[in-house]
């Protein structure tokens, strides 16, 4: 951190003169607009409590975003593929230096020392400690202790503070404010509550059986081919798909990133799988490990921690790829980790530790990480991660796999926009980021939302959209499936199987956001969706937080539309403490177009290339290098969800891979 000495003897000497200054007028900046149904407004706050105050300020330009992304990913641009640096990204979104002069100028005239002012690096955020009263002159406001209904947490916040008319434009967002933050050098009682939300966990669900018998091949299909009906192992998805063994030497720039959280890889089961499954990988070889802010390795495989999702995540994506090599990011300590498949966190500090500056810059209103939602480091409780947040520590990989995702709805839509375009900036540089759809059709998983079926409204009817799928910066992929009679040459059908239980209606997720929009490269395929396709149920046209209570509709039509793309996640092979093990989801699909795609960018760095980055506007413009599917539906909330159609749905989005003609038309591009 720079601490900011003094920086203007112009300023001084004005300040000696106005020693109390004439107020500027002050507008209302933020105002909760609905008590938080989880925090329990309490006393307030005393006026020598020392607050620690963050000024998060306006990045520029961010609504030119998509612009910039667009310039550099769409097929017809002149520019496309010629990636912005990081160091480019930060600097087209940087807050203007004379506005960030101005707020200095303010606190300085309103007796905050200017010497008392922290600039962070990134000049995202300007800090300083006050005490509740300067805190409250600066902003018109009071401060109250908040206590969380389901925890023992308490923080400081208000219902809406005021700033200076004419600074007030350059100004996010402050904290403590209507986001609350930890008071600091004041005791709080701290009463443990049991926690009861459960928003986010990986896709999976498995079926336990014994090892594979030899199977007898139809007619015209391979001997190794014989199961891929029922038992998905790498030969499968290869022939299914066409992709070729890798023959390039591995570039070393072009490992595929995997990231993980609330479940560990086991050595034992990977080793299983390359001895039974795929022997073409040696004995003991593992994924690259960039561990985040504490998170361990790997786990023995009775651990409980060994769920599967990690295992064949890695399993599967080595396979494919092998010689080249599968990055391994783990997120978050072990307090964190295991809690945030029962919590609401992902992603955030894992874009922290690829881009440090998203560690503290604001945008829509969100400056860094949210003590209600990310993970806290140092983390003080006993086997906590007691090192500081880790900011800009690896590299991202060309191509990223997260197969994790819950409903939009259980998030705030600013923090929803501010991860979004950090994607955003990700794209920009080439990276492509790929998740996975979800498992519960038009649902989200049992229990979001705080409704049974995943659902949403007072009848839980309403269709529960994905998060990150709806963000229209990363592409979001759905699930697809051979029955048990076909083989690879059929072809696939939507993903649904009856796994028992509330996983009786396990099918491809997909659907319309809530919170964005239809971006322009699929508005023609969702309009031509809508006129051959029309699902014939009533809808709703809204962005933001929709009233469920009142809307009238089960889906939004003005949406982003996902997924974009799918593939197989059916009778996935694995081993899972020591057992052979089946595996379904969309988190398979994720990961196994995660290798396609970096496949295809070892060929064209091999010719001098850059990476394909953000691959929608190229697919869109080219469904033919798709496997269009046209069979299934995705079932939930108490319908028969979408159904699979030729061209774009938001069951399949535009289909599986078809590996030569992806190849042949990425390769063609500049
Ligand atoms: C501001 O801080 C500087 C450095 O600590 C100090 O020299 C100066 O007297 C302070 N000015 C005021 C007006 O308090
Ligand atoms: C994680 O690593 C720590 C430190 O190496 C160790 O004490 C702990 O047992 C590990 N946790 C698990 C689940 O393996
Ligand atoms: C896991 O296996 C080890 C031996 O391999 C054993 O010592 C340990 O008790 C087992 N843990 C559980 C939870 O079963
Ligand atoms: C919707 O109705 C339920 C039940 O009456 C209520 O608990 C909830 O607060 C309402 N939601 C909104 C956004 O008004
Ligand atoms: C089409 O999907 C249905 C389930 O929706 C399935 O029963 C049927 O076998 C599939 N047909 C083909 C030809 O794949
Ligand atoms: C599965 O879908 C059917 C048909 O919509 C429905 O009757 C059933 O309740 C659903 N089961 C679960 C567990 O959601």
């Amino acid at each position: 951190m720079i601490f900011v000495k003094v920086a203007a003897v112009s300023v001084l000497a004005a300040l000696s003169v106005t020693a109390a200054p004439s107020p500027a007028r002050h507008v209302l900046h933020e105002k909760r607009h609905r008590p938080s149904g989880d925090w329990v407004k309490g006393a307030r706050i005393e006026s020598s409590a020392v607050l620690p105050i963050r000024i998060g300020l306006t990045q520029t330009d961010l609504h030119m975003g998509p612009d910039y992304l667009m310039d550099v990913s769409d097929p017809r641009s002149e520019n496309y593929g010629q990636y912005f640096s990081m160091e480019q990204v930060h600097s087209m979104f940087a807050p203007v230096e004379d506005h960030v002069h101005a707020i200095k100028e303010w606190l300085h005239e309103s007796g905050i020392n200017m010497s008392r002012l922290v600039h962070s690096d990134n000049k995202g955020w300007l800090a300083f400690d006050a005490t509740t009263e300067e805190a409250e002159r600066l902003f018109q406001t009071e401060y109250y202790e908040h206590e969380h209904a389901q925890s023992d947490r308490v923080r400081v916040g208000c219902d809406g503070y005021h700033l200076p008319e004419h600074l007030a434009p350059h100004i996010d967002y402050i904290t403590p404010g209507v986001k609350m933050t930890q008071a600091v050098k004041r005791t709080i009682k701290r009463t443990p509550k049991r926690k009861t939300k459960r928003s986010s966990q990986a896709l999976h669900t498995t079926t336990e059986m014994s090892l594979p018998e030899k199977w007898s091949a139809p007619e015209g299909v391979s001997p190794e081919l014989a199961g891929c009906g029922f038992n998905m192992t790498p030969p499968c998805i290869r022939a299914l798909y066409d992709i070729p063994l890798p023959t390039n030497k591995p570039n070393p720039k072009n490992g595929l990133g995997l990231y993980e959280q609330g479940d560990y890889f086991a050595k034992k089961d990977l080793d299983l799988y390359w001895k039974n499954v795929y022997p073409e990988v040696p004995q003991g070889t593992y994924p690259k490990p960039q561990l985040i802010d504490g998170a361990n390795y790997s786990v023995p495989a009775n651990s409980s921690l060994n769920t599967g999702e990690s295992n064949i995540d890695i399993q599967m994506t080595t396979s494919l790829i092998y010689p080249q090599e599968v990055i391994l990011y783990q997120v978050d300590d072990q307090l964190y980790e295991p809690a945030e498949v029962a919590t609401t966190n992902l992603f955030n500090t894992f874009l922290d530790a690829l881009d440090g500056s998203y560690c503290t810059y604001s945008a829509y209103g969100e400056t860094g990480n949210d003590p209600d939602i990310d993970p806290i480091y140092p983390d003080q409780r006993e086997g906590g991660y007691k090192g500081e947040l880790q900011c800009g520590v690896y590299k991202p990989t060309n191509v990223i796999s997260a197969s994790y995702g819950q409903a939009e709805a259980d998030l705030p839509p600013k923090y929803v926009e501010r991860q979004c375009n950090e994607f955003m900036k990700l794209a920009m540089q080439g990276h492509t980021l790929l998740f996975c759809s979800g498992d519960f059709g038009v649902a989200s998983l049992p229990d979001d939302s705080g409704h049974k079926n995943g659902c949403l409204g007072p009848e839980s009817r309403i269709f529960n959209p994905q998060y990150p799928s709806g963000c229209p910066w990363a592409t979001s992929v759905g699930g697809t499936m051979l029955y048990n009679d076909q083989n690879v040459n059929d072809p696939e059908s939507v993903m649904q199987v009856d796994l028992g239980g509330a996983a009786a209606n396990f099918s491809s997720a997909g659907g319309f956001s809530n919170y964005f929009e239809t971006p322009w490269y699929q508005k023609l395929a969702v309009e031509e969706y809508f006129r051959i396709g029309d699902p014939q149920y009533p809808y709703y046209e809204e962005l933001g937080l929709v009233d469920f209570n009142k809307t009238k509709g089960l889906y939004n039509r003005l949406g982003r539309g996902f997924p974009d793309i799918s593939a197989n996640g059916a009778f996935f092979s694995s081993f899972l403490d020591g057992k052979f093990t089946h595996f379904y989801g969309t988190s398979l699909a994720t990961p196994l177009w995660a290798a396609v795609v970096t496949l295809i960018n070892e060929e064209r760095l091999a010719a001098g290339k850059s990476t394909v980055g953000f691959l929608n506007p190229v697919l869109y413009a080219n469904p033919h290098v798709l496997k269009d599917i046209t069979n299934g539906t995705n079932l939930g909330c108490d319908s028969d969800g979408f159904s699979a159609v030729e061209g774009w749905d938001p069951v399949t989005g535009l289909g599986t891979p078809d590996f030569p003609k992806l190849k042949e038309l990425l390769l063609s591009l500049p």
